[in-house]
């Protein structure tokens, strides 16, 4: 769907669907109330007599209301009126565009910001509902031989607001436009097969976004990290037939001297656990076991689209964690770039042994910060589950900044400590420390352990591993964190 913001009243407006908020009380909004006034109370009344309870998320519609110029009605319900938070305002939007699809109509107008959220400005608004659209509308049928038939929703929508937001608005809906890409661009590499996505796959399209966004790009061949010294990323490589790449891109929006911030994203492009080889049930979905990667390539592409002034590098190690003859053997000791080195207990914890060489060579860049992306750990699915994501830090500032931005994309995180009690976990009789600390806590020994690697700068880390993938019948990548991390790179080009 491609969206414009205009300032037009509803009552006498030509569109094939006009979308309006309804409350759970029966309120309506104002765009509800304008149509309901020339309609006769066709609103009102079937509100009155149940036909439509207003719950967050619900949505009726309603054919040729006589006395207006529109076709349809569209009802979004947006739950209690005076208590529309963003949740409720983020599900309306999304059940309004799926709605809009399974309709003929070939546009849309969309009277949905002029709706109280909380604090929230117009340009949140107009940004929310872009990418609830693109989250509704999302099919991925690119390797199914018949495409579905599904209708893909009107071809057009305007956000509607009065003048003065609409202005003010402009910026939001060129947010949404960037972060719904950056999300389909993620959401499209981690749904795609482990044979489809491969390393040099995932590098190719590193290069062919580089390309189309001005960005630099230098591609590492195993032979460059061996040089480099990245002998416990290049551990992981040697299980599988297929060499590691390790993707540098530079998205230069700053002055020259500026410190980059620099993204790191795990991108094993399938897990099966290596010689520690994971049970057969939903091994399916290691195959977005390089998440981390694809939404760093989709952040990368948002920041360049919206010109963001400031520094980005974008660190991709990626290889796969497969079991052969050449593979880790539990009890191999690794020496990394930073030359600590690494008793390799369990080879299904590689995503740390991939991440740690990445987190070493960011040191050239001096970064202002770094934040890693990875799918690290099961245990942070059991802590945190499908809706938030783990967040550890070094630095209780940058943790900050991080868990805002969550907070304003709606791209949830929460802060878990990395004490150094728990360090004592890691400890190895052989090595300079364990790759692995049990079971307890694992998404906090996980993380102590990458920060042995991160002592010269401020660094954050998310674990994606519950929120960058949907299970289920609808099961399939999310694009998450892209949302969160075009907000707290937005927020950081503003200062
Ligand atoms: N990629 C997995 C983590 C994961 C698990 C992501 C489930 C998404 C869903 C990671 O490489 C892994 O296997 N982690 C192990 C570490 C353990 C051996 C210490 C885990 O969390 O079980
Ligand atoms: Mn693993
Ligand atoms: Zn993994």
């Amino acid at each position: 769907m491609e969206f414009s913001i205009k300032s037009r009243s509803p009552e006498k407006l030509k569109t094939a669907c006009a979308v309006v908020g309804v409350y759970e009380n029966g309120g309506l909004s104002p765009a509800a109330e304008a149509l309901d006034q020339v309609a006769g109370g066709v609103i009102a009344a079937l509100l009155k007599r149940g036909d439509f309870d207003g719950k967050a998320g619900s949505t009726l519609v309603l054919h040729r209301p006589a006395g207006l110029a529109c076709e349809r009605i569209l009802l979004a319900g947006l739950g209690k009126a005076g208590e529309v938070g963003d949740k409720a305002f983020r599900d309306a939007a999304r059940a309004a565009a799926k709605t809009l699809a399974t309709t003929g109509a070939a546009e849309a107008a969309i009277f949905l910001a002029e709706v109280a959220v909380g604090q929230r400005d117009a340009a949140w608004k107009a940004e929310q509902i872009v990418v609830m659209a693109a989250e509704a509308l999302y099919r991925f049928d690119r390797l199914k031989s018949q495409k579905e038939a599904a209708k893909a929703g009107p071809r057009k929508a305007t956000i509607e607001l009065a003048a003065a937001q609409a202005r003010a608005a402009g910026p939001g809906l060129a947010r949404g436009r960037a972060i719904a890409a950056g999300v389909k661009l993620a959401k499209d590499l981690g749904n795609l097969p482990g044979n489809h996505c491969t390393p040099a796959y995932l590098a190719e399209q590193a290069k062919v976004m580089a390309k189309a966004h001005g960005l630099k790009i230098q591609v590492l061949e195993q032979k460059d990290m061996e040089k480099l010294g990245m002998g416990s990323l290049l551990s992981v490589a040697k299980g599988s037939e297929l060499p590691a790449k390790f993707i540098v891109l530079q998205y230069q929006g700053g002055a020259k001297g500026d410190k980059p911030v620099v993204l790191v994203g795990k991108g094993i492009t399938f897990d099966s656990g290596g010689i520690s080889l994971k049970p057969p049930a939903d091994m399916d979905e290691m195959k977005y076991d390089m998440a981390g990667a694809a939404s760093v390539l989709g952040t990368l592409q948002a920041a360049a689209e919206l010109a963001l002034p400031l520094n980005v590098v974008g660190l991709i190690p990626t290889c796969e964690n497969m079991p052969s003859g050449r593979a880790n053997k539990p009890g191999d000791i690794v020496t990394s770039m930073s030359g600590q080195t690494i008793e390799v207990l369990n080879t299904d914890a590689e995503g740390r042994l991939v991440l740690c060489d990445a987190l070493t060579y960011a040191e050239r860049f001096e970064p202002a910060a770094v934040v890693d992306v990875a799918t690290l750990t099961g245990g942070c699915v059991i802590a945190l589950g499908h809706v938030l994501s783990g967040l550890l830090a070094n630095d209780d500032a940058l943790a900050h900044e991080v868990h805002e931005a969550g907070e304003v994309s709606g791209d949830r995180c929460w802060q878990l400590p990395i004490l150094d009690d728990y360090q004592e976990q890691l400890r190895s009789n052989f090595a300079d420390m364990a790759n692995v600390g049990g079971r307890a806590a694992s998404t906090i020994t996980a993380s102590a352990f990458l920060s042995r690697f991160t002592k010269k700068y401020k660094w954050a880390h998310l674990d994606v591993a519950g929120t960058a993938w949907k299970p289920g019948k609808e099961k399939g990548g999310t694009g998450r964190p892209v949302p969160l991390l075009v907000h707290f790179l937005a927020r950081r080009a503003e200062k």
